[in-house]
């Protein structure tokens, strides 16, 4: 129950749907209940009224033979099978006001003497009868009564029947309601899916269209945001890719310089320096290139320069490319059985994603092993799998890999940490996924990190045969 009521509470002051269909749906059920209790108590009143009125009739019918029926009784009240709605007493008291049956029965009612004329209520051993009193030309009286009890009962019915459509109308009432503000609420659902929905890079404004009025300057609130956001965001890639290019042309010349001096006399000592320096120099110009490379990556819009791409024929071109890399650590690095497929999409940056999984692999394979690269397109989707058999990415490293700088510790190989997240970045523009699988899962060796590209497949798609 405290769960129940903790839990209503949360909704209460979160939810304004939720507010929104509680207050309406308890306004109209009070409402509701209120209409209710007027109608039964007017229709109970209403009731009673015109079985006053019938009682008044049968008086002034009786009265009219007031001779031959004094004495009588006309209808016995304590008649078990006469029809309820009917049972109805008549009798005719004499002058003195007395009963004026021969033999009194338990159907005489016990008229008090000094009981005027017009309606009354008598309590006969504590049941209570309706009565109406009627004198008549010669002086007697009649006595006409129903029970009270019986009465009601008939009232009741009728006034519950007046407010039955009522009653049956409030949870329908109470589910329109919810049903209302959930969909005048949609909107609000649907904006908020389709912002959830959205990557980090997609800071477009959100559409106004079937937004109400009413959300509109909240709308454009947050379009500024977004568009302040993207300024910054937009700066600050632009700084990154100034700054790495500014600082290409001091390296180049520092490069130049140490090339000169290693043709200079020098004693062995300089000249083992001298190749410490060389190998900063170059781990520099490698970053220098990959930062310049993510900032590409981040500043094209997706989408952007498409043109038709053979995909075997760019594997093939990558492989040619890093043969003599592959070779300088004894790998076999090779295409396996591929797919043609021919696609439309941005060359350079799948050829730049393509590059730093192949030279990852190569990398961070022990020598004498085999990388493959091989390419299989089915009806939606173009995939590029680059497979080693080095130590592989463990599953919890799986994600973070794609931050920039992140390396994992314990590899011989040094890196700028930043070939994975520009495969991340030319992905997101390309509008594919990278997944990281294990190349042998038996035992839980190797890498394959798989491209997967939307195409749209042309005629010509055919089988190409491995290198
Ligand atoms: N094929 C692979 N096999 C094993 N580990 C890998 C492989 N590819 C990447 N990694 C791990 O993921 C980390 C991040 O890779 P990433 O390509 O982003 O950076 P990097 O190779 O260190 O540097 P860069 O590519 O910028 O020269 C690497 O440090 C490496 O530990
Ligand atoms: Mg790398």
């Amino acid at each position: 129950m405290d769960g129940f009521q903790a839990r209503l509470r949360a909704q209460l002051t979160h939810s304004l749907q939720f507010r929104l269909s509680f207050y309406l749906a308890a306004t109209s059920l009070i409402a509701a209940l209120v209409a209710g209790i007027v109608s039964f108590s007017a229709a109970m009143a209403e009731a009673h009224e015109l079985q006053d009125s019938m009682l008044k009739q049968i008086a002034v019918l009786a009265a009219m033979t007031p001779g031959q029926n004094v004495g009588r009784v006309y209808t016995d009240l304590s008649t078990p099978d006469a029809d309820e709605e009917t049972r109805v007493s008549v009798q005719w008291l004499h002058h003195s006001g007395q009963p004026t049956t021969s033999s009194p029965s338990a159907s005489n009612l016990p008229i008090p003497t000094g009981m005027g004329d017009g309606l009354h209520t008598l309590t006969v051993d504590g049941e209570d009868y309706r009565v109406v009193i009627r004198s008549t030309t010669d002086g007697s009286r009649v006595v006409v009564a129903q029970e009270a009890g019986m009465r009601n009962g008939i009232a009741r019915g009728s006034a519950l029947r007046t407010i039955a459509p009522m009653l049956l109308l409030a949870p329908l009432l109470v589910l329109m309601v919810t049903i209302m503000v959930r969909r005048l609420l949609s909107p609000v659902t649907q904006l908020s899916k389709e912002v959830n929905a959205r990557s980090e890079q997609a800071l477009h404004p959100v559409e106004a269209k079937n937004v109400p009025v009413e959300l509109r300057p909240f709308l454009a609130a947050i379009n500024g945001l977004l568009a302040r956001v993207k300024q910054s965001m937009d700066m600050q890639r632009r700084f990154l890719a100034d700054a790495a290019h500014e600082l290409r042309s001091p390296l180049a010349a520092l490069s130049l310089q140490t090339e000169r001096l290693a043709q200079a006399e020098m004693s062995a000592t300089a000249q083992d320096r001298l190749i410490t320096v060389r190998a900063g120099i170059e781990r520099g110009r490698h970053l220098l290139e990959q930062l310049l490379s993510l900032a590409r990556a981040q500043t094209d819009a997706p989408g952007q320069a498409t043109s038709s791409v053979s995909v075997s024929s760019l594997v093939r071109l990558v492989i040619e490319d890093f043969i003599s890399q592959a070779e300088a650590k004894g790998i076999d690095l090779g295409m396996t059985d591929s797919d043609e497929a021919v696609i439309d999409t941005n060359e350079m940056a799948l050829m730049t994603a393509v590059k730093n999984l192949v030279n990852n692999a190569i990398r961070y394979s022990p020598k004498g092993s085999q990388v493959d690269v091989g390419v299989h397109l089915n009806a939606e989707r173009v995939c590029i799998a680059v497979s080693d058999h080095g130590p592989g990415i463990p599953a919890a490293e799986r994600a973070r890999v794609f931050e920039p700088f992140y390396r994992i510790l314990g590899t011989e190989e040094s890196g700028s940490g930043l070939g994975l997240s520009i495969v991340k970045e030319n992905a997101v523009r390309l509008g594919a996924e990278v997944i990281l699988t294990c190349t042998d899962p038996a035992h839980d060796r190797g890498l394959t990190v798989t491209l997967s590209l939307p195409c749209r497949p042309l005629s010509s798609q055919t089988h190409v045969l491995s290198l």
